[in-house]
């Protein structure tokens, strides 16, 4: 059986992978902090006729835990890392205290730094291996948001997009792939306490779409997937216009004419 390992597994994104790649059969470990959550995902793709679903609870912003996580891919390295868990704060820098933006680095950048660092000299020791690197659309070209979450997903894009050209891993069969979801139905809204409900439904993916065409793009060899007809538009005008033209589409989350951005509670 092939193994996956995903973290951010129980919700999202991550559960839709969770889902997918159940269905094919592989064997999954599956990585969040809610121990309960957890169990709860591995005990329902197990009925659903996963082969075995192993719950880890681990906070991947915090060091030790993903030393922990690091080592243990690095003594079982799986087929397919997808290192999908991240945070993000819609508040304009640095209006949020600087523990939380730290945090956010150790969960966006730096644990993917790490859990790739793991995985890859067995990947490339055993010539086949693939990571998913879940970033973001918003990270392309001058969608500024004027917080660091976007320059947290750009660190993934060039992470990725330097490796994907290294000469090692493309003569080895180890593949990495750059995700890159726009605005997708999940929790992530929530839980970072960011009120999207003025965002048109058309700007809104499916969870579960965007892990199917990610999977099929991984499969095609692609090195960043950008799921969506509309979203693979936006993106090709952001990398690709003149910036004299985008200047005034930058996207200063803070500007007050942006609605969907919850404003500030006064005590
Ligand atoms: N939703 C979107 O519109 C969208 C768009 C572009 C990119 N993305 C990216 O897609 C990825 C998944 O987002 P999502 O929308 O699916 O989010 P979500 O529904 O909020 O799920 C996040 C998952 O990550 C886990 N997680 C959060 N903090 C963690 C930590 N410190 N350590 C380990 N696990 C942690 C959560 O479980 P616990 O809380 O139990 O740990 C949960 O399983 C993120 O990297 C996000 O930036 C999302």
């Amino acid at each position: 059986m092939p193994h996956a390992v995903i973290t951010g597994a129980t919700s999202g994104i991550g559960l839709a992978f969770a889902r997918h790649l159940a269905a094919e059969g592989y064997d999954l470990t599956l990585i969040a902090r809610t121990r309960s959550a957890l169990e709860d995902v591995a005990s329902v793709l197990r009925r659903g006729g996963a082969g075995r679903a192993t719950p880890w609870s681990a906070d991947l912003a915090s060091a030790t835990d993903s030393a922990e996580v690091a080592d243990h891919l690095r003594a079982q390295t799986p087929d397919l890392l997808i290192n999908n868990a991240g945070t993000l704060i819609p508040d304009p820098f640095p209006d949020h205290p600087l523990e939380a933006e730290e945090h956010l680095l150790d969960l966006n950048v730096r644990a993917v730094l790490r859990l790739t660092h793991a995985v890859l000299p067995t990947m490339l020791g055993r010539g086949s291996g693939q990571i998913i690197n879940v970033s973001s659309f918003c990270s392309v070209g001058l969608s500024a948001m004027g917080s660091t979450y976007p320059a947290s997903k750009a660190w993934l894009n060039a992470f990725g997009q330097s490796l994907t050209h290294a000469h090692r891993l493309r003569t080895r069969n180890v593949r990495i792939m750059t995700l890159l979801p726009g605005f997708t139905r999940t929790d992530l809204f929530a839980r970072t306490q960011w009120n999207t409900s003025h965002l048109p439904t058309w700007m809104w993916l499916d969870s579960d779409r965007v892990a199917a065409v990610a999977l099929r793009d991984l499969r095609r060899g692609r090195t960043v997937c950008v799921p969506g007809r509309r979203y693979r538009v936006v993106t090709w005008g952001l990398r690709h216009l003149p910036p004299a033209l985008l200047r005034h589409a930058g996207w200063d989350w803070s500007a007050p004419r942006h609605l969907w951005r919850t404003p500030p509670t006064v005590e």
